[in-house]
């Protein structure tokens, strides 16, 4: 049964997983909302078969938002990423159908960068190796030789992708006492004599001077494998890899060979390639790896800020009103011009 608000027909809208309850109780009044409880991503069919009547969509970084998605939804007008990033949406595929996309910036910047600091700080420090060794019943003496690591103050990090994360983490760095060299896609002058960081021409000049290397770029076709067998060669022998961002933005093969055959020093990763990684995976046969399963924003008060802004785009949106962060504003002339068309085609319109 369809429910009504002052006599007009609520908008369906599909919550693809169970969100912050202060964000659900958002939508209450304001729209038909169907959740999706499981603890796995809704299986595709049924994303298909909800997208086909759903009017918004607030999707997670496991749906795919695709032309087969998108073909088979008629009604469809926005969807809302509840992540920074949105390489799980064909961004362009939407506006050219006038579907507004939202995503989460901002609010997971802080939480972002401190869990990249755990991961860099856990690596150089061969935390997660120390906890193993004590649960196996190996602590059975102190030794001067026992576990030694790296340090972090005076040591050079390479910011791959200064956009707001890489940022707070360069910030983060420098308070450690850190040298700190970014490379981006653009320069930042402001950056550099505020917080006093360096920039690297290009990439391979920064990996050639780093001692740790964290990435902080989305993944789109040119980021795609961007650490590959030869980048990973230009790298110190003791480096390590840090990758916040998205698994396909390094070649986990080619890394699986060179943290094998001692190219790089280790790596912390909180992202794969395939997500979930397999048990199998190669890499976690070996000792100087870290990894974790996509929890850089995990803290209740960040993931609860997610879903809150998840919602207000999905409303504004569904509402005509500006989305707070929308990715693809320019849909907004798209819409403009397919209700015009509309207008033009609808029987009884003047010639
Ligand atoms: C998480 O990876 C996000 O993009 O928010
Ligand atoms: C976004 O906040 C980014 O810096 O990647």
């Amino acid at each position: 049964m369809t429910r009504e608000k002052n006599g007009v027909a609520l908008p369906r809208v599909f919550v693809a997983r169970r969100i912050a309850p202060e964000a659900l109780a958002m939508l209450d009044n304001q729209a038909e909302v169907e959740v999706w409880e499981g603890e796995a991503q809704p299986p595709r069919a049924l994303l298909l078969k909800q997208a086909a009547c759903a009017d918004g969509l607030l999707t997670m970084l496991t749906d795919q938002v695709d032309t087969e998605l998108l073909s088979g939804a008629p009604r469809l007008r926005v969807v809302s990423n509840m992540a920074v990033g949105y390489d799980n949406i064909q961004v362009s595929e939407c506006t050219l159908r006038g579907v507004l996309v939202g995503n989460t910036p901002g609010v997971l910047t802080a939480t972002s960068a401190e869990f990249t600091f755990a991961l860099l700080m856990a690596a150089a420090r061969r935390v997660v190796e120390a906890d193993r060794f004590v649960r196996e019943g190996r602590w059975r003496h102190w030794q001067p030789d026992l576990l030694l690591g790296r340090d972090l103050h005076g040591a050079t990090l390479g910011v791959v992708g200064l956009g707001a994360i890489g940022r707070e983490v360069a910030v983060r760095a420098r308070a450690f006492g850190m040298r700190v060299i970014y490379c981006s896609a653009h320069r930042h002058p402001d950056d550099e004599a505020r917080h006093g960081l360096t920039w690297a021409p290009d990439l391979g000049a920064l990996l050639r001077e780093s001692d740790f290397v964290t990435l902080h770029v989305p993944l789109k076709p040119a980021t795609h494998h961007m650490i590959g067998r030869e980048q990973l060669r230009m790298m110190r022998r003791h480096a390590v890899l840090v990758n916040t961002a998205r698994g396909p933005v390094v070649d986990q093969r080619a890394l699986y060979e060179a943290l094998r055959d001692g190219v790089i020093g280790g790596a912390a990763l909180d992202v794969a390639e395939v997500e979930p990684m397999p048990p199998d995976e190669p890499l976690l046969s070996l000792p100087n790896v870290v990894v974790v399963p996509h929890i850089a924003s995990a803290t209740v008060a960040t993931r609860t800020r997610m879903a809150v802004m998840a919602v207000q785009n999905l409303l504004a949106g569904l509402r005509g009103e500006p989305m707070p962060h929308c990715v693809n504003p320019e849909a907004h002339n798209v819409i403009l011009s397919l209700q015009a068309k509309n207008r033009r085609t609808a029987p009884g319109a003047a010639p």
